[in-house]
């Protein structure tokens, strides 16, 4: 009964996400490693499922490992400078082999439908093909990369033909050239190049280890760009499975990525923990911060309605129609984590006799007690500050205290301005609270 319980509010607890993520572009890049791992058939089930709720996706694989063990074979050595690969002849000749298998083998997986698996009637379509234009290296430091490449143009209009028809879109990481010549690209910089060229919502980078702290080791959940900027400066020895994915995410959130996720792929489910849940189990990187105080835009009257609605229900707060909220826009302020409105408030002021009114304050039961409540009042404080406002109102049934706590002195209706006293509804018989502003 209790797992019953359980999956049931877990499974209402990612319903915003779901909407949030409907239709949104995400590029997923993964290592040849991850496709060499026994479990890489359960991430493969994560990109269906993440196919099917609407999700346009775009999946770039590596193949590192798969060049290596065929240069073993060929008893020919891996040849690298600067942590690039220098591709000669008998390199490439490996890049084609093994680009060419993991593509067939992530197809094939991809492709799987037997009934009673995670697969069953998924019926994805996946479409790969010369999407990416590449050019060589050339000769840096006076070493010549051969066939190494770097991206030179993504074919976006064929891109987003396929993400219109559904298909889940699978790049190798190597790149044509006009002349028809194939180059060998990292598939860090093709996911990156791909992402900020369809201006994709999200990058996903699943990584070989978790964004640690190497001081505390502890898990490193956010960080800004200027933030990774000063980490890889002040830790310029980390491997490059950890530095690789951090320039990548400071390069796509600089070109106008809004979120970049890395995410320990030896975690199972951490796809899906990071896009369906609060809090997540890898480390975003984005250019603003994770969480910000903000005046709200009509963009957020959703999110806005759905933290409210359940206050509405048990009659702390006043029912509001979305209309109304839609014409009083300019008045909220709202606190954004990762896209979710977690906080919100309104001060509608009246300008001519210097007075406010705050409403609709709300704060996600998962969030209160960290002062974001104080953060919103402080805000409307700044705000009845630069209006010039005398004095501050608030109506309150259930939180009274908490005002009064905050320098708030309990009134009664005749303190009302006549506008305000219209509007009170005595069958909420609300507290009224008075604050005189310096
Ligand atoms: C009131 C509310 C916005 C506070 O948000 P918050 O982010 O938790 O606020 P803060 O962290 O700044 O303050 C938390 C403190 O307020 C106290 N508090 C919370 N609700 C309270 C209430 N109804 N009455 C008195 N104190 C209350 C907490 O116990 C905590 O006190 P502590 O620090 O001594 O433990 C939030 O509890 C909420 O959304 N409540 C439901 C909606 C509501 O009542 N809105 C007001 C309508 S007038």
């Amino acid at each position: 009964m209790n797992s019953e319980k359980s999956f049931v509010s877990w499974f209402r607890d990612s319903s915003p996400y779901i909407h949030a993520h409907r239709n949104k572009t995400f590029v997923i890049s993964f290592g040849g490693e991850a496709v060499l791992a026994d479990d890489f058939a359960h991430h493969v089930h994560d990109f269906a499922l993440l196919s099917s709720l609407g999700i346009r996706l775009v999946l770039v694989h590596g193949i590192r490992p798969q060049i290596d063990e065929r240069l073993n074979k060929l008893n020919a050595t891996a040849n690298f400078h600067n942590h690039l690969r220098i591709t000669d002849d008998i390199a490439l000749q490996c890049v084609k082999e093994a680009a060419g298998l993991v593509r067939v083998e992530i197809e094939a997986l991809l492709s799987m439908g037997i009934a009673n698996s995670p697969m069953a009637g998924s019926e994805l379509k996946v479409a790969s093909g010369n999407f990416v234009t590449a050019k060589p290296i050339g000769v840096i430091d006076g070493v010549d990369y051969c066939h190494t490449g770097e991206v030179r143009k993504i074919d976006n209009a064929a891109l987003h033909q396929q993400l219109d028809q559904n298909n889940v879109v699978l790049i190798s990481p190597i790149g044509y050239s006009p002349s028809g010549e194939v180059f060998n690209l990292s598939a860090e910089q093709v996911a990156t190049a791909v992402s900020i060229s369809l201006q994709a919502e999200k990058l996903i980078l699943l990584t070989e280890q978790s964004c640690n702290n190497p001081e505390t080791g502890d898990a490193i959940r956010q960080f800004t760009t200027s933030e990774t900027e000063a980490f890889l400066f002040n830790h310029a020895n980390l491997p490059d499975i950890i530095t690789l994915p951090l320039k990548a995410a400071i390069q796509s959130c600089q070109s106008g990525i809004e979120r970049v996720h890395l995410i320990n792929r030896h975690i199972d489910g951490a796809l899906l923990l990071e896009l369906f849940s609060r809090d997540g189990v890898g480390t975003l990187v984005s250019s603003t911060p994770f969480e910000e105080l903000r005046p709200a835009t009509l963009n957020d009257i959703g999110g806005i309605l759905e933290l409210i609605k359940p206050l509405e229900q048990q009659g702390i707060l006043a029912k509001r129609s979305r209309e109304k909220i839609e014409m009083e826009i300019t008045d909220y302020i709202v606190i954004e984590r990762d896209g979710l409105i977690i906080g919100c408030t309104a001060l509608h002021p009246n300008l001519s006799e210097q007075y406010g009114a705050i409403a609709c304050l709300a704060v996600h039961p998962d969030y209160r007690g960290h002062a974001r409540g104080n953060k919103l009042l402080e805000y409307v404080y700044t705000k009845a500050s630069q209006l010039n406002l005398n004095s501050l109102f608030v109506l309150s049934t259930q939180t009274v205290h908490w005002f009064i706590e905050r320098g708030f002195l309990a009134s009664d209706i005749n303190s009302l301005p006549e506008p305000l006293k219209m509007l009170y509804n005595p069958e909420r018989n609300s507290k009224i609270l008075l604050k005189y502003l310096a």
